[in-house]
């Protein structure tokens, strides 16, 4: 399995081999591969991997747990490992592959009918901000969020986008400006404490985040700090849409209230990791010593909050939108 290692992106572009089923799972909880779809296509790769590598059903389980468990809020990682394990034991390693690139040519597809749906929502000089990334990195391809401004720049329709840094993590400022810079699209990036002035002064005209896990009523989980843009936008009355693939609603789950949230290490807010003015990357302290930190990494914004959710199959009201 081949990923790009989201963690040293942008500041340099490498590409890691994960040869067995445990470097792909370690891959994913190290955030080498994250968003919710990237890490659910490569999880079903991880399971496939387990299948080649032993034909002991002990050994194939442990992998199916492993992978399943290895970021815990994202819907679409435990969706794609149990569909994969049941090929696998089904077709064997030949089926558990078949399956896992089928799901992977399948996100492809969906993300573009995403995009086609979306773009309806982008008029010509519309201010969209959006949260974390929820683009091509976090997908297999052009994203979910991002999917209808690049069938709308693909349209000649003219756009800008405000893009959240999105602590502690900054997938934002080093991932989302990245691939908008790749793709030739105008943005600037804002703190997202900023959101709420911006909005307040009718400069932002709609909002499209990701989601890692939509429950049965509407309720959605994204990169944390969503739900205070979700509340600032409720307030100035600016329309706030979430995109996303099938599997990442969980109808399993009735409430947002059921939905795993993860805690991550207090490290990530404590320190930040880049380049210094000569190109050398440094680990630097930005927190008081011996403060602590709390770092959830993801929150749920309610139903009530979201004007829509963007699928393959156009745009839902949530709470209607049930897989
Ligand atoms: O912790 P991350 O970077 O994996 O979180 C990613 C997000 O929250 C994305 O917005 C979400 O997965 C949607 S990706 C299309």
């Amino acid at each position: 399995v081949f990923a790009i290692d989201q963690n040293l992106l942008p500041f340099s572009f490498e590409i890691r081999r994960l040869a067995e089923w445990r470097e792909t799972a370690d891959a994913i909880r190290t955030m080498v591969v994250r968003g919710a779809p990237a890490i659910g296509v490569a999880g079903g790769y991880g399971m496939a991997q387990a299948f080649r590598e032993s034909a002991e059903p002990a050994a194939v389980e442990r992998a199916l747990h492993e992978l399943g468990a290895a970021r815990p809020t994202a819907r679409n990682l435990a969706a794609v490992v149990d569909r994969v394990h049941a090929a696998g034991r089904a077709g064997g390693p030949a089926g558990a592959q078949r399956e896992a690139q089928r799901i992977a040519d399948a996100s492809v597809e969906e993300c573009r009918a995403i995009g086609e749906h979306g773009t309806a929502l982008i008029r010509d000089g519309a201010r969209v901000l959006t949260h974390c990334n929820a683009g091509w990195l976090a997908t297999v391809d052009r994203g979910t969020a991002t999917a209808p401004l690049y069938a709308a720049r693909d349209r000649g329709i003219g756009f800008h986008v405000l893009v959240d840094k999105t602590g502690p993590r900054d997938q934002g400022a080093r991932l989302t400006a990245w691939e908008l810079g790749q793709e030739g699209i105008r943005h600037d990036l804002i703190e997202e404490s900023a959101a709420g002035l911006l909005m307040s002064r009718g400069e932002v005209d709609l909002v499209i985040v990701g989601a890692d896990r939509i429950a049965a009523n509407g309720d959605v989980a994204n990169k944390v700090g969503t739900y205070l843009v979700a509340l600032a936008a409720r307030e100035h009355g600016v329309p706030f849409y979430v995109a996303a693939p099938r599997d990442t609603f969980d109808p399993s789950c009735a409430s947002g209230r059921e939905i795993p949230i993860e805690e991550r290490s207090e490290e990530e807010v404590l320190f930040k990791t880049g380049p210094d003015e000569d190109g050398r990357v440094r680990r630097i302290r930005v927190a008081a010593p011996g403060a602590h930190a709390r770092n959830p990494a993801f929150d749920v914004t309610p139903a009530r909050l979201i004007a829509g959710i963007i699928t393959s199959a156009g745009i839902e009201v949530p709470g209607d939108a049930r897989s």
